[in-house]
């Protein structure tokens, strides 16, 4: 079985990391531009987003991508975390919320009031246990409205040359100790969305670190055909 990081160790983990967080960029934000050039946000008004970090996806789409009336709501289960994206998010205070979570997936749903259109998840979902990626994909087509989507970036598994390296030595180190990969490892989404419909995923290497990037609808057919 995975041997990934309690909500506990996880939430101890990124409290400690705070800021260093963004250090990741060197290889996430690669895959974040494919995750926005795909994820027709500027039709989006309601984004959530899991697993926020510092908010620095989050200030990116309300400054340059969304809607000026868009509302974004991000959670996160690390108090550190939270305060860091409240700080950056300050400019946005009319639209974006930034709430702690206990580290469970208890989401507005749609029946709660209105759905959201995007779901965002990067680099979260490959840190959670399978159990809780279900119960999360789970929430999250409760959450999304029949044509909303879900866009997620995570590690991915290499496939060629030093990226094929890099996700063994990556494998190696979680499996060791996943305290080394700060619990991530490399995941195929496809593997958990049996019920969702994948209208678009991409494999993006930076730095030899393999990124996948998924966009999933729970819905209908919205007429891509990018993969
Ligand atoms: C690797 S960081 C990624 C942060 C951000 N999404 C990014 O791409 O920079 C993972 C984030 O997910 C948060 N997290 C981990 N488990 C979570 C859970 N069960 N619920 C909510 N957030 C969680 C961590 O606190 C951390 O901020």
């Amino acid at each position: 079985m995975t041997q990934t990081l309690t909500r506990g160790q996880a939430r101890r983990f990124y409290d400690r990391l705070g800021a260093f967080q963004d250090r990741q960029a060197f290889y996430e934000d690669k895959a974040l531009d494919v995750l926005i050039e795909h994820g027709k946000f500027s039709e989006a008004n309601r984004v959530l987003e899991i697993g926020c970090g510092t908010g620095r996806l989050a200030a990116r789409l309300l400054s340059d991508h969304l809607p000026s009336s868009a509302q974004y709501l991000a959670l996160d289960q690390s108090p550190r975390m939270v305060s860091l994206a409240q700080q950056r998010l300050e400019p946005f205070r009319e639209r974006a919320e930034v709430r702690l979570t206990d580290g469970g997936f208890n989401l507005p749903t749609a029946a709660d009031g209105e759905p959201f259109d995007r779901v965002i998840t990067t680099y979260v979902l490959d840190l959670l246990s399978d159990d809780d990626i279900r119960a999360c994909l789970a929430a999250v087509r409760g959450a999304l409205s029949a044509a909303g989507l879900l866009c997620n970036a995570g590690l991915g598994y290499g496939s060629g040359g030093l990226a094929v390296v890099l996700t063994t030595l990556w494998q190696s180190a979680f499996r060791l100790n996943s305290h080394l990969t700060g619990g991530c490892r490399p995941l195929e989404l496809e593997n958990f969305l049996e019920d969702w419909q994948v209208v678009y995923r991409r494999l993006v290497v930076s730095a030899a670190i393999t990124s996948e990037v998924v966009i999933a609808t729970p819905g209908i057919d919205q007429g891509f055909n990018a993969r």
